[in-house]
């Protein structure tokens, strides 16, 4: 089933922005004269000065990324003031709430009002050039024109996810010591509320570079404002002009900053500059989804991840496309949610994670065929690897084998998508991934960093930079280089493995270090130990992902408690609880088991091998457990396996 090759229709070909013969000419255009290619490409945004030099990149030494480096643009140029003249009056971004029977859609002209509003207030706040903004907001328009009006005036925003608690988002805006936070009052999702001003006020109570917060009114619920500090959006931006002065950026000028896990406890500040991740956003949200003007597009991230920043907001928007933004979740309030969608705002291009699919595969064709998908045309994936069962129900009964399916591979890091079939011109085989865009350079190396050839299986790094590439890690440019470039010299490392086919074709199989992907949500294994350890019961824990049907992968701990603690179920409720306290409900460990030892080697180290395949249940070839300073606590743990 997994070698099923779907060949591009011809009718789809034909209408399709790039055909085969297309991207074969873009990949030899891009090969024969880079600098050419890109300069060709650079032109699909607004530039206040363009660009003479393209191209500046050393993956050694210190690691320097630029890309349009003589440029001057503003990102909300190329979002807005551009597309006044041509599409004014055309819908931007169509809003459909949690509640079913809320939404609102908002053009082009009403977009850009809102977001010089919203600057020119950020202005009289004292908000200038390279400040750092948080944004701390649910699936409202606002967070949209939040982060343009960012842009708008330079400031760099840190959009930190909504369903993240108070303790992760009091760190994220101490590392980038952001001065302002824009929140609201509260949050929906699938009929609950969220207390986003709540969290706010608790994580501001460890923030002191916070001078102003900006309260969307969303729900209408009570919150306490705090005089001097606190403003109310609408109160705040009603007197503004809804005109403002764009800052003129350099093209390596921060845009934005988004916290990432890694395989160390503290979230990265993946940092994206201006003009390389612009340019990227919109040639791979053109290209991949072959957007056509008028079409209804929609991306079902939240703008709290790197999805949602490039294929919600700055994709869309530069390409003119009308974008769609979801505030609820695809269950409630009930399994045909996301079809429903579809039907009602006539959906043309629709982009979800796999676990929403895996997940409502489970009650089967019922909810999808009730309503009427006959506008959809291309399918999109994202976030894990999709496996071939899913994509194909994807295949036959969401899209009813018309629409081909882009499984789109990338990383908060590599701003923008990089491995994917362009619809119309790379035949798809369900669960890969299949080759890269044109002007992008994978490879796979074994353990030593030797490039491997042909059908193969080995670690993916990139060759060469692509302009979306991040640029460094907020406040820490040694850990950059140190993180992505040390491990194999001269390469961009990714973290995943990869299989390549003998067509070529790329199977992402998974991240090779200690982050794990749950329900398409990247989660450091280190950080949800550090919650687990900072428990006053728990003395050492070990943090694994293990197979899970729907999320993909699910958070399993080992845990030790310290000396005369007692092992009880309420105190494993306790822990759980704890970790979706300290870190947020994305992180909430899927299984607990009380370790008494752990798998150590004589040198203290944690046998991580050994512990996934105990959770994995794959514990016939457990490989060599001589080296262990205790090789019987290994035996005790397999006895004693929780689920
Ligand atoms: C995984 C999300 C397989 C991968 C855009 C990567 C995928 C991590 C795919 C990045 C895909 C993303 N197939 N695996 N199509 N897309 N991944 O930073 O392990 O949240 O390294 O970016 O998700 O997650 P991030």
């Amino acid at each position: 089933m997994a070698d099923d090759i779907i060949a591009v229709k011809p009718e789809i070909a034909a209408k399709a922005r790039i055909d085969a013969a297309k991207r074969a000419a873009m990949v030899a255009a891009e090969a024969k004269d880079p600098d050419a290619f890109w300069r060709g490409e650079m032109t699909r945004i607004a530039w206040m000065k363009e660009p003479t030099k393209i191209k500046a990149v050393d993956f050694n030494g210190d690691v320097s990324i630029k890309w349009f480096e003589d440029g001057v643009l503003n990102a909300s140029v190329s979002c807005l003031d551009r597309h006044l003249a041509t599409r004014g009056d055309q819908v931007a971004i169509i809003w459909e709430g949690d509640d079913p029977n809320s939404d609102a859609k908002v053009t082009y002209r009403e977009l850009h009002a809102r977001v010089c509003k919203l600057a020119n207030a950020m202005r009289r706040l004292g908000v200038k050039k390279g400040d750092r903004v948080c944004i701390y907001l649910p699936m409202i328009v606002e967070a949209a024109v939040a982060m343009l009006a960012c842009a708008r005036v330079g400031a760099i925003h840190s959009i930190v996810f909504g369903g993240f608690s108070p303790d992760s988002l009091s760190s994220r805006i101490q590392d980038s010591e952001c001065t302002l936070l824009i929140t609201a009052d509260e949050g929906r999702r699938g009929g609950r509320k969220v207390p986003l001003k709540a969290n706010a006020d608790e994580a501001l109570l460890t923030c002191p570079s916070i001078r102003h917060v900006v309260v969307a009114k969303n729900t209408g619920g009570k919150v306490d404002m705090m005089e001097g500090r606190d403003h109310w959006w609408d109160a705040l931006t009603e007197g503004e002009a809804a005109v403002c002065e764009p800052e003129p950026m350099g093209a390596e000028d921060p845009l934005f900053i988004l916290y990432t896990s890694g395989s160390t406890g503290k979230p990265k500040g993946v940092l994206h500059t201006t003009g390389g991740y612009m340019v990227w956003a919109s040639y791979t949200h053109q290209n991949v989804f072959d957007y056509r003007d008028g079409e209804i597009y929609w991306c079902t991230a939240d703008v709290g991840w790197v999805t949602g920043h490039t294929y919600i907001v700055y994709g869309p928007l530069a390409n003119g496309a009308t974008t769609l933004m979801f505030e609820g979740v695809p269950s409630w309030p009930d399994n045909g949610r996301f079809w429903q969608v579809c039907a009602k705002h006539k959906v043309n291009i629709f982009y979800t994670a796999p676990t929403a699919i895996r997940a409502l595969m489970r009650d089967g064709e019922g909810p999808v065929k009730k309503h009427d998908r006959s506008t959809l045309r291309i399918l999109g994936s994202v976030g894990e690897p999709i496996n071939p069962e899913a994509w194909l129900w994807y295949y036959r009964v969401v899209g009813d084998e018309r629409c081909p399916i882009v499984d789109t591979w990338w990383q908060t890091e590599t701003g923008g998508i990089l491995i994917s079939p362009l619809p119309g011109a790379v035949a798809q085989k369900p669960g890969s991934a299949t080759l890269p865009l044109p002007g992008v350079k994978p490879a796979l190396v074994d353990n030593e960093g030797n490039l491997l050839d042909g059908a193969t299986e080995g670690n993916l790094v990139l060759l060469d930079s692509w302009p979306g590439q991040m640029r460094t890690i907020y406040g820490d440019h040694a850990r950059f280089g140190q993180t992505y470039f040390s491990t194999f010299k001269g390469m961009y490392f990714t973290g995943d493995g990869a299989r390549r086919d003998a067509d070529g074709y790329y199977w992402i199989t998974g991240r090779v270090d200690d982050v794990i992907n749950v329900a398409g949500h990247r989660m450091g294994t280190a950080e949800v130990e550090s919650a687990l350890v900072a428990h006053p019961a728990v003395a050492e824990a070990a943090v694994v992902g293990m197979p899970h049907e729907i999320k993909g992968q699910g958070i399993y701990a080992y845990v030790t408690l310290k000396a005369g603690v007692e092992a009880t179920e309420v105190l494993r409720k306790e822990l759980v609880a704890w970790v979706r306290k300290e870190i947020g409900p994305i992180a909430t460990p899927d299984a607990i088991q009380w370790a008494p030892g752990l798998p150590k080697t004589r040198s203290g180290k944690i046998m991580r091998r050994i512990l996934r395949k105990i959770a994995a249940n794959e514990t016939e070839g457990l490989g060599d457990t001589s080296t262990l300073a205790d090789p019987g606590v290994v035996q005790e743990l397999i006895d004693n396996k929780v689920g």
